[in-house]
């Protein structure tokens, strides 16, 4: 029997409901294939504030490094919103990505026959779209110095830089040529290259990498054009590798696809092992969602798949991950929904949500 540490971290608002749903699908996980999941769990975000006056614990870093995946529900809490604060639950994100050299960000945008219906696109634009985007994640303008705001003589004024060395591009390249090789070897680069000069070395860069996968086929798309292409041309995608600031805008834009944020995992990676796999963070794309939270009206979908995504890339447990996607793809295509994607029915419950997928594995 393997075992492996997984460390919980549900944080606020809808967090630890779509967790709990994970957590269920991880028991019958290793029912079936006879793996022992052991969890920690750890308080981040506005939980984290309210016990700790932090939003991660140094220790909660260091427990991290010590387990083998992170499972991440969501942080955010409206008492925490002034932005001049000096505590927020975001913080705990940031330290988690940026403590433990978590670069790569993947979040695949599929879309199955069965939840077509739930997009607000033409069924016809959005049939057989199945891409990921690959954004970096701790570089780039969202970490830049100098930033920072002072009074000019024109009045209040403000700074923020991008910034790019070659290792951040080439590691982050190679993280997409490798994902690119295992699907359809294709790889588009997006960059705004006609303005930034960081986006001129993202694009020389790219071309550099493209010359180690000849079986790779590399495009070159403006962020802005790709803005226009998700939305109209989904299905042309393979594997989008951009940086941090654009692939944090486009992937927001590309969860429309599927009709619900709640639908969409997502996987945080760092360098990974000879086998492909390594340490990671794995969580939906949503938020805390506080209009919802606590009334069992979450979409557990996002935060399941994210655990097959933990599965595969963490665990190197490929056909247990498989077994989870299936079991959501069954549940879809049986009719199982909750609010957010239902058309004619009041839908299910978070926890019937959990208990759907969990009895189809
Ligand atoms: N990774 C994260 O933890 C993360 C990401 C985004 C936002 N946030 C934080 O979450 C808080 C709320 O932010 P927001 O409202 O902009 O974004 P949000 O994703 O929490 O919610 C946006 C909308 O989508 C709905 N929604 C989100 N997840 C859903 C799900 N699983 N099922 C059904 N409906 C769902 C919500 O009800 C809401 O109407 C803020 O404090 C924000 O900073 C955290």
């Amino acid at each position: 029997m393997t075992a492996f540490n997984i460390m919980l971290a549900p944080g606020d608002g809808i967090g630890p409901e779509v967790t709990a749903q994970a957590v269920k699908v991880l028991h019958k996980v290793s029912d079936r294939f006879g793996h022992r999941f052991q969890f920690t769990e750890e308080p981040v975000g506005g939980v984290a504030i309210e016990r700790y006056g932090t939003a991660l614990r140094e220790e909660a870093l260091r427990r991290a490094k010590g387990s083998d995946a992170i499972l991440f529900g969501a942080v955010g809490d409206p008492r925490y919103d002034d932005p001049t604060g000096t505590v927020r639950p975001e913080q705990a994100l940031l330290k988690l990505r940026g403590g433990l050299g978590l670069f790569a960000n993947l979040r695949p945008v599929r879309i199955s026959e069965s939840t077509i219906d739930a997009s607000p696109l033409k069924p016809e634009k959005v049939a057989g779209t199945d891409f990921i985007v690959i954004r970096e994640l701790t570089g780039g303008i969202y970490f830049g110095r100098p930033q920072r705001r002072w009074l000019s003589e024109d009045g209040r004024a403000a700074v923020d830089t991008m910034h790019y060395t070659e290792p951040e591009v080439q590691r982050i390249m190679h993280v997409a040529f490798r994902f690119a090789s295992q699907r359809r070897k294709r790889v588009t680069s997006v960059d705004k290259a006609n303005v930034l000069d960081t986006s001129r070395l993202w694009r020389e860069i790219a071309e550099e990498t493209a010359a180690q996968y000849p079986d790779i086929t590399l495009e070159h798309v403006l962020v802005d054009a790709c803005a226009m292409h998700i939305v109209n041309q989904p299905t042309r995608f393979d594997v989008i590798v951009t940086t941090n600031m654009f692939g944090d805008i486009l992937t927001d834009e590309a969860a429309v696809i599927a009709g619900s944020l709640g639908m969409m995992p997502s996987a945080c990676l760092g360098d990974l092992r000879e086998d492909g796999t390594g340490f990671g963070l794995y969580e939906p794309i949503h938020g805390s969602a506080p209009d919802i939270a606590g009334q069992g009206r979450a979409n557990p979908v996002g935060m399941i798949l994210s655990t097959a995504m933990m599965l595969r890339h963490s665990l190197g447990l490929s056909r247990e991950a498989e077994t989870v996607e299936s079991a959501v793809a069954l549940a879809l295509a049986d009719g199982c929904r909750t609010a957010d994607i239902a058309t004619d029915t009041q839908g299910l419950t978070t926890w019937q949500m959990g208990d759907a997928v969990a009895s189809r594995i």
